[in-house]
């Protein structure tokens, strides 16, 4: 049994997420969570708000609140956002947590200590208008590197470049549209990354095996233009974590904070500690290699304009303090998920945000979709009709039919009971043969997560437990050779529980509900086909399950098309 750690990468606080932002992190992180869990293995799996920063001061302010009740209040929206699609967290922690706190400070002063950083004088954008520097995100301006117009003070969006609000051309604040910015002098720490950057790249070097996506992302920042540039991680604002030189103050840097990119990372290690303290977990045996976490594989699921901090930033903070940390194994990365036409956005309130998802399905629908049309090697694109369609035939026709005909014929003619009697011939061993191909092509991409080939060889199977229906027509068979018919059921009623244990990852609540039908516990990963269809033997009583997937009806996707093709209020 082996031990995985897997982290997403941990959403803003200020607001609820898109579907957009699920597909990128969450959602695929806790597919592979899931899967590894019903292979048996050991799985530490985390995620946590990203508490910090000016976003969430401005949203504070704008719902009236102080920052941190705002921060507790929309941890709690989050979580049970999360445990609204099944996000099988073990922890769902908070970047503004105590630990996170102490483990930013501790890191900032072994940097210190390394002699990785260097207090530095810089200008700052200052509004007058609003009364405030402004910091990251909340100055655009354009690109330095490639000339778009909309560019943030942290990040382009077009070109991925991080940036410091100071390189923008044209400059304006996005909170009033101000140009009445003023450079002021102001003392900010920097994170000497230049000193890192042979070891980063030997590291990611020596990584096999990264999506093309990760590595030509960390690689172009490493080599391209001047390299790895040093890194300022403080910031004059009130709400973070305060700069402190471990537990000692820090002369000269009172009233600041560290930057949110700075210590939501951290959090990644300080999440675990969180679940340590309210479990009685041993966090160090996932994190220290010096404590057991050298067996430990650790993957990190993100959308691809996290990758650069994951890839040098991060790395920076754990290599450079020269502890024995354990660093991530694999790195998956997404391209963005668009909708109908347009893309997703949280500021403009455009697409479709998990609690409204949730409010017009069950969470089994947006998972089996997103997941199987993962933006993985491109972007992808949301649209109703896609939806309606691919829910509609995978879901109810091909899956939920399956399972309705099987239990209802069996109910009708026989009973309650996997019936007895008669014998598998050739057309049971194909199916057999056939299924066990497809479990090793699901596994093989599930293990290199691969998300769309796992989807679509989990679709096969169920798709080919139908076909064999089909040809085996129990219902004609019955009435020369009710025996034979009641050998087709037998196995037909076995692939339910294997269509449960293998789609759990996909669709935690339908499959919840086969098991709960088949009347069985048994979640055995069926690696043995010709065993694991004789799972349920003759006179094993199961119930007929209610309807597991309802078509999604043309009225019904007109009304959401419509109602979702502004924006929210
Ligand atoms: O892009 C985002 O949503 C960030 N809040 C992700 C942070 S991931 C990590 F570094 F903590
Ligand atoms: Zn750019």
């Amino acid at each position: 049994m082996a031990r995985h750690l897997i982290t997403s990468a941990i959403p803003y606080i200020n607001g609820i997420k898109h579907l957009g932002n699920l597909v990128g992190s969450q959602l695929p992180a806790d597919l592979y969570a899931r899967y590894l869990r019903g292979r048996g293995n050991e799985v530490l799996f985390l995620c946590a708000t990203d508490e910090h920063g000016t976003p969430a001061e401005l949203a504070a302010a704008k719902a009236g609140k102080p920052v941190d009740e705002y921060c507790a209040e929309m941890w709690a929206v989050q979580d049970a956002l999360a445990k609204g699609f099944n996000l099988s967290f073990d922890h769902y922690g908070r970047s503004s947590s105590e630990q996170n706190k102490k483990l930013t400070q501790h890191f900032a002063a072994v940097l210190a200590d390394n002699g990785l950083i260097e207090e530095r004088m810089e200008t700052q954008m200052y509004s007058h208008a609003d009364g405030r520097y402004l910091p990251d995100r909340y100055i655009e301006g354009t690109c330095p590197n490639c000339g778009f117009e909309s560019a943030r003070g942290d990040q382009c969006d077009n070109c991925t470049k991080q940036l410091d609000p100071v390189d923008l051309i044209d400059p304006r604040s996005t909170i009033s549209g101000s140009t009445d910015l003023e450079m002021r002098d102001t003392k900010h720490l920097y994170l000497l990354q230049s000193k890192l950057k042979d070891d980063i790249d030997q590291w990611i070097d020596s990584q096999t095996g990264w999506p093309v996506l990760t590595t030509s992302i960390a690689k172009k920042w490493l080599h391209d233009g001047d390299g790895l540039q040093d890194r300022g991680i403080t910031r004059d604002l009130d709400w973070g974590v305060p700069v402190m030189r471990g537990e000692e103050p820090w002369p000269g840097m009172e009233g600041k904070v560290f930057y949110v990119w700075f210590d939501a990372p951290i959090e990644y290690i300080a999440c675990s500690q969180e679940w340590s303290d309210a479990t009685g977990g041993d966090w160090a045996r996932w994190w220290r290699t010096d404590r057991g976490a050298d067996d430990v594989r650790y993957t990190q699921f993100m959308g691809k304009d996290n990758v650069p901090f994951h890839t040098l930033s991060f790395p920076a903070t754990i290599i450079g303090s020269g502890e024995p940390w354990k660093r991530v194994d694999y790195l998956k990365s997404f391209n963005y998920l668009n909708y109908d036409g347009g893309q997703f956005s949280t500021s403009r309130g455009r697409g479709v945000f998990m609690d409204q998802a949730l409010e017009i399905l069950p969470a089994d629908y947006w998972r089996w979709w997103l997941l199987s049309r993962a933006p993985e090697t491109s972007d992808s694109e949301f649209t109703w009709d896609q939806f309606q369609t691919d829910c509609n035939k995978d879901l109810a026709d091909v899956l939920g039919n399956f399972v309705s005909r099987v239990t209802k014929f069996c109910r009708s003619k026989f009973s309650e009971d996997v019936p007895e009697g008669g014998e598998w011939g050739d057309a049971e061993t194909t199916l057999i043969n056939d299924l066990q191909t497809r479990l090793t092509a699901y596994q093989t991409a599930m293990d290199n997560i691969e998300i769309r080939k796992a989807a679509a060889e989990l679709r096969a199977m169920w798709a080919a437990g139908n076909e064999y229906l089909q040809a085996a027509a129990p219902w004609s068979v019955f009435k020369t050779d009710p025996d034979q018919a009641a050998a087709q059921i037998r196995l037909a009623l076995n692939l339910i529980r294997i269509y449960a244990v293998l789609s759990a990852p996909f669709i935690p609540t339908a499959s919840a509900k086969l098991l709960s039908a088949m009347n069985t516990m048994d979640m055995d990963w069926p690696t043995d086909m010709a065993q694991a269809v004789r799972a349920l033997p003759a006179g094993h009583a199961f119930t007929v399950p209610e309807n597991l997937f309802d078509k999604i009806s043309d009225e019904q996707r007109d009304d959401w098309a419509e109602r979702f093709a502004g924006t929210r209020d």
